[in-house]
């Protein structure tokens, strides 16, 4: 292995990473970029400019699946340009036998196939390709957790860190638990450990990521390893992701509300508001509890922001039902929304439902749906102006290079002039302008 850490020093050679998906795979792909640092590849700008192209994908929903196939094949350009190119693909598509399966056939210039419990062995996999020039495919069921891979985080003061992998909750539509196994949460020291580095080197915000966190177990339970967080470390701000709906118990709402630190938002998918469709769906609770739910939190928890997930058009729903999504959400308010039309997943429960519902329908409900959701979300901003907020700058303005962005605790995103000297600290805002998907505002200058 050392002699081809020096040939990839030696060579200058450089990686590019291209992630679908969500903060699980991004924060993976932080992993991966690790791995490759410390064999010798430093960062390419482009792909035209690399020497290593590594997809790593999604297959929640089919979209995501039929982009990875066309992006994929372009390569094939680059790889006649450079036959030492090498390309991998990795990632939970990658983890369903067929997919990886289909890749492969479909595009012989993929060096490497891999899937989401294996990233760990990536070095031995390009040992073994360049070596002796095979084409590696390994994407074993499951294997130990093997997280003391090195990290190359996103430039920024947020900072993802893993309490757990994996998901035991079998939603009829989601593959989720077929791609990333059962639940195995990291132990509570380590991850208090990796947190407790995290302000020395800078950062001011740390997202906990699962698939559910609520069922932690790493010897101590979520609202346990919370408290440690918040009482040993000194990161200023604590976020988590996601939580299920029919496991966030008491004590998690009190330990929010008992520690500033943790951020006054909670992101509580609630994927339809028909009983009927959540029974269809094996989510574990009624439209009356998650109403409930969400009462206690916002009761308990003053100000706190609540988000969402729905999908529409799952098989079987009704106007009815869709009708009932529709006044969950008018009642309550949420934040903002992220909204799916329903993509049968081939080896789920749901993809073998009767009454597939047609295309025409299911995208006039989004629409009707995507309309009512925008128009509380802006609504919602819009009773943020005259308030001042405490944001966390995150860097310039993707919209306005001469703004600055940056969240809130309850996870609005801020722009505001101001100098990008600021990155990486917190500024008090007076909102001046709520919209759609942001709020405008001006730096409360402090007094001499
Ligand atoms: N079709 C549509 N949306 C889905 N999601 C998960 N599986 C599917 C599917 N088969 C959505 C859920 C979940 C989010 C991450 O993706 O709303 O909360
Ligand atoms: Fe999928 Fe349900 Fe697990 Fe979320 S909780 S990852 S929707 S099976």
């Amino acid at each position: 292995m050392n002699h081809l850490k020096r040939e990839i020093k030696e060579k200058s050679l450089k990686y590019h990473i291209i992630t679908y998906g969500c903060q699980m795979n991004s924060h993976e792909s932080e992993k991966i970029a690790g791995l490759l640092e410390e064999m010798g590849y430093g960062p390419a700008d482009s792909k035209e400019d690399a020497d290593f192209i590594l997809f790593n994908t999604c297959c929640v929903r089919e979209n995501a699946e039929q982009k990875t196939f066309g992006n994929v094949g372009r390569i094939k350009k680059l790889k006649l340009k450079n036959k030492d190119l090498l390309v991998a693909v990795c990632g939970c598509m990658m983890q369903q036998k067929q997919a990886a399966q289909k890749l492969l056939d479909t595009f012989p210039f993929v060096d490497i196939v891999f899937g989401t419990h294996n990233i760990h062995e990536l070095p031995n996999m390009i040992l073994a390709v360049k070596e002796k020039h095979e084409r590696v495919y390994q994407a074993p069921e499951l294997t130990e957790l093997h997280d003391d891979v090195p990290q190359k985080r996103a430039a920024g003061p947020l900072a993802s860190v893993n309490i757990m992998y994996g998901c035991n909750n079998f939603c009829s539509y989601c593959i989720v638990p077929y791609v990333r196994g059962r639940e195995r949460s990291r132990n509570a020291e380590e991850i208090i450990r990796e947190i407790a580095e995290l302000s020395p080197h800078g950062y001011r915000e740390v997202m906990l990521l699962g698939q559910n966190v609520n069922s932690y177990d790493g010897g101590i339970g979520f609202p346990q390893l919370l408290t440690r967080i918040c009482e040993e470390t000194d990161i200023p701000r604590i976020r988590f992701m996601t939580s299920h709906p029919k496991d966030l118990s008491d004590e998690l709402i009190s330990v929010i509300g008992r520690y500033p630190q943790i951020c006054r938002h909670i992101h509580l998918p609630v994927q339809s508001g028909s009983s009927r469709i959540l029974r269809e769906m094996n989510r574990n609770y009624t439209r009356e509890a998650y109403i409930g739910l969400v009462e206690k939190i916002r009761k308990n928890i003053p100000g706190i922001a609540i988000t969402t997930d729905i999908i529409v058009g799952f098989p079987g729903e009704t106007e009815a039902d869709f009708a009932d999504t529709l006044s969950l959400v008018r009642e309550i308010r949420f934040d903002s929304a992220f909204t799916f039309v329903y993509s049968p997943r081939s080896g789920t429960r749901a993809a073998e439902m009767p009454d597939q519902i047609g295309e025409e329908i299911q995208s006039k409900r989004i629409i009707e749906l995507v309309a009512l959701q925008n128009e509380i979300t802006e609504q919602r901003n819009r009773e943020y102006v005259g308030k001042t907020l405490e944001v966390l700058v995150e860097g310039i303005s993707t919209r306005d290079p001469g703004h600055m962005c940056g969240r809130t605790s309850t996870s609005k995103m801020v722009n505001f002039p101001g100098p990008p000297s600021l990155t990486g600290e917190f500024a008090d805002i007076k909102i001046t302008q709520g919209k759609k998907t942001t709020l405008f505002g001006e730096m409360i200058k402090e007094e001499p």
